[in-house]
């Protein structure tokens, strides 16, 4: 394979440090040639020498990171609204783009895979569902009948009875990924879920009604996709985001792992459920954003972005954030989602919303 030149956004992150092991054990198929992260300026230099790449840090590093270097893959592994511009600036470059950070698709994914498209550059889905269904899909999407997303229900599928109660140390005890704070909180509510019914939606061009979820809490099976007759492909391997990461990197080829392989006979059983409804409303309030079109899933992104952070701080309860989301959906006026401009004066009248 001919090294390929890689972008890390979020290199500090948990992603990111994931897609540096992955490097660090294959130098000769990958060169780092920048990293960016925001806060953590020290650690993104000490990673930068290792690699001889450059470092970028602060609120604008990771649009500098791609409009100052060329390269072969972006990965964009920053958190919310702050992957999208960096995105859109490397798809105009030509780069491919390794994308994890989801709410890229969930606020703009029409803008960004249309011009995906217009650019001949590729999306190479880094989480681990997208990374699953793409495992799963050499084939055109008309033989597709159903994706299914599995969800490992987070820390609160079965209990406590009142979520209200919940405290932010409860919610970041994720049972099974060690992730970063927005996405672990996102999954405990599911609404990181409802994303990824939107990035699928965009990634792979099926109907959100053709998009299933079903939880799954071993978390091995990472995602399916039915097939018109009827035949059900699955892929499966123990719970490690440097599975999906290396795939999104190495893609079209397989790099060997020196990392635990699934052994299921010690598993032993593998269970499936329905998600509750009730106890998980940001699934209903995802397909509902999906309906009323426009620029209503950039304010469900936005919205639920301030009511993570806002939850975080201690300033609203747990079970405020998917009330929060739900408030703004309804108070939102209509924008229509033609361009970038249009997503950020729809996360900007959120933000304003909501900080009133
Ligand atoms: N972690 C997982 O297993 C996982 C799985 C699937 C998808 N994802 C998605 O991947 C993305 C990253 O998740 P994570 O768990 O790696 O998050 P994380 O551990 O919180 O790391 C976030 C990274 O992004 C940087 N960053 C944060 N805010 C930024 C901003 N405003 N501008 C530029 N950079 C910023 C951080 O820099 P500093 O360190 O300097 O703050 C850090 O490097 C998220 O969108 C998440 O939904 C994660």
């Amino acid at each position: 394979m001919k090294t390929k030149r890689i972008i890390i956004l979020g290199a500090t992150g948990s992603i990111g440090m994931n897609a540096i092991d992955v490097v660090r054990h294959n130098r000769d198929s990958f060169r780092i040639v920048a990293l960016a992260a925001w806060r953590n300026r020290e650690k993104c230099e000490e990673l930068a020498r290792e690699f001889g790449a450059k470092a970028y840090a602060g609120e604008d590093a990771a649009l500098r990171a791609v409009e100052e270097n060329e390269a072969d893959i972006c990965l964009v592994a920053t958190v919310g609204m702050s992957g999208l511009r960096p995105t859109m600036a490397a798809i105009e470059k030509g780069m491919d783009i390794a994308l994890a950070t989801k709410e890229v698709m969930v606020m703009a994914g029409e803008l960004v895979t249309k011009a995906a498209a217009r650019k001949r550059v590729r999306f190479l889905p880094v989480d681990s569902e997208h990374s699953a269904i793409f495992q799963c899909t050499r084939v055109p999407n008309t033989e597709i009948d159903k994706l299914i997303l599995t969800a490992s229900g987070g820390p609160f599928l079965h209990g406590p009875e009142d979520l209200s109660k919940v405290t932010v140390a409860e919610a970041l005890n994720h049972p099974r990924w060690k992730m970063g704070p927005k996405v672990t909180i996102d999954s405990s509510t599911m609404m990181n879920k409802g994303f990824e019914i939107l990035e699928a939606r965009w990634l792979f061009d099926v109907g959100v009604k053709d998009i299933e979820v079903v939880v799954h809490p071993e978390s091995i099976v990472h995602s399916m996709v039915t097939f018109k007759d009827g035949a059900t492909l699955a892929q499966l391997s123990p719970p490690d985001m440097r599975v999906a990461i290396q795939y999104a990197l190495s893609w079209p080829n397989r790099l060997p792992a020196e990392r635990e392989k699934l052994d299921l006979a010690a598993i032993g059983r593998l269970t499936f459920e329905r998600p509750d409804p009730v106890r998980f409303p940001c699934l209903r309030l995802v397909k509902e954003a999906c309906e009323k079109g426009g620029c209503a899933t950039a304010v469900l992104a936005a919205a639920d972005e301030w009511a993570v952070k806002t939850f975080l701080e201690g300033k609203i309860g747990y079970t405020d954030i998917a009330k929060t989301v739900e408030e703004c959906l309804e108070a939102a006026p209509e924008f229509a989602c033609d361009s970038l401009e249009a997503v950020w004066e729809a996360n900007d009248w959120t933000w304003k919303h909501l900080s009133r």
